[in-house]
């Protein structure tokens, strides 16, 4: 799988450097090119030499190098690659990463790559532990980075925990699976997300309540597979995963014409809270408190995009996924919106104030299909994504 790929390696400035010179032999060994980038802290741990030597090829260093701006510019650096991959990724680094800066060469490669990224962090447990590295790692993830390791155990510094380099093999196995096609691979899914906004006036609206966690989860989850992503999302708290292709809407009407302008697509998954209703009456001016009373707001039914979509009769989707978020008798009410829509899949949870699951991290659900329904235990909104985005790839096998 690793045959004539292109790693591009960044080797950041920590104790476990002279950890990739073993992932550089092995990449090798699999047949795959490695363009080695050295940090100035990392070559305080690894000499250039026995990167260049190991790699066999031009190790990069500094971003004004300016011979190496004639033979190969950093743009053209940052793509020539299939997968750009930082080990170890420092705190440092992954701030930098967080935060979009590009004041060395590993920085601006990485902001300037079109490929994806693949971190294998090593610090110290303390600082894997803070709040700003966690804060980091989320946020990369969001932007669709994916990370291997780190592992816990004993560290340089004496302290034990998590922190420590994942073993090079794992890296290796991180690395093939980032660069393999997935199951989903040639399949284009469309996936709603998020709230919609009905306006009242230009400055007021109605909404559900929404953060667009679980859909951007899956969104996420089935491009990780492999598959074309659509995803057409209200304005939700949580960013877009950054390997789809993203179409905003505010309102209902919006989010209908976006699915309908959507490529025919081989599964559609409904994960957005759609308004029921529209203001008739909104107006184009803000509604003053003039003293003449309260205003009365003409509500109007909005298009229900999930029937609409699972009653096509020309470019039904092969597999419509619903979800239906419910306060009270949820089997019962999701079995009957999944007949009522039209559906195949309906995606059933407890939405009760109690639960914690409305603008939390995780998600409780019952997977209700044709043959009966399937509880599944209470797991983080990912995790759930991640068993949707199998079954679904199962079901269009
Ligand atoms: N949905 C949709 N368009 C709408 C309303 C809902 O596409 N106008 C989709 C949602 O994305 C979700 C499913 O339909 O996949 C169920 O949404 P829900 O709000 O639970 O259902 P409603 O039809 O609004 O039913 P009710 O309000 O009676 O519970």
């Amino acid at each position: 799988m690793l045959a004539d790929k292109r790693i591009l390696l960044i080797i950041g400035g920590g104790i476990a450097a002279f950890k990739s010179l073993d992932l550089i032999r092995r990449l090798r060994e699999r047949g795959a090119h490695v363009t080695p980038v050295l940090t100035r802290a990392g070559s305080e741990f690894v000499t250039p030499l026995s990167v260049s030597a190991l790699a066999g090829e031009k190790l990069y260093q500094d971003l004004f190098d300016l011979t190496a701006e004639a033979e190969m510019g950093h743009i053209e650096l940052s793509r020539a690659a299939d997968l750009v991959v930082v080990a170890p990724a420092t705190a440092d680094l992954m701030g930098k990463m967080a935060a979009g800066l590009a004041n060395d060469l590993a920085s601006t490669l990485l902001m300037a790559t079109d490929k994806r990224v693949l971190i294998a962090p090593s610090m110290n447990v303390r600082m894997w532990e803070h709040p700003a590295t966690q804060r980091n790692l989320a946020t990369l993830k969001e932007d669709g980075v994916l990370c291997v390791g780190p592992t816990e155990g004993d560290m340089a510094c004496g302290e034990f925990g998590y922190g420590r380099l994942a073993e090079p093999m794992d890296i290796v196995a991180a690395i093939d699976a980032a660069l393999s096609d997935g199951p989903m691979k040639g399949k284009h899914v469309l996936v709603t997300s998020g709230p919609t906004h009905e306006p009242i006036d230009p400055v007021r609206y109605i909404a559900n309540r929404s953060s667009g966690a679980q859909g951007t989860a899956i969104a996420r989850a089935l491009a990780a597979l492999g598959a074309d992503v659509t995803f057409v999302t209200g304005p939700a708290d949580v960013a877009p995963p950054s390997n789809v292709r993203v179409v905003k809407v505010q309102t209902a009407a919006e989010m209908l014409d976006a699915v309908m302008a959507a490529p025919a697509a081989d599964a559609a998954v409904f994960a957005a809270a759609v308004a029921d209703w529209h203001v008739a009456n909104a107006g184009p001016s803000k509604i003053k408190k003039d003293g003449n009373g309260l205003p009365e707001l003409r509500f109007a039914e909005n298009p229900d995009i999930l029937a609409t979509v699972s009653q096509l009769t020309k470019g039904r989707p092969k597999l419509v996924v619903g979800f239906a978020a419910e306060t009270d008798d949820v089997i019962a009410n999701a079995t009957a919106k999944r007949l009522r829509k039209g559906c195949d899949w309906i995606v059933a949870n407890d939405v009760s104030p109690a639960t914690g699951i409305m603008g939390g991290a995780e998600n409780d659900v019952t997977l209700i299909t044709a043959d009966g329904s399937e509880d599944w235990p209470r797991m983080g909104k990912d995790e759930v994504a991640t068993r949707l985005a199998q079954q679904i790839a199962d079901a269009l096998l």
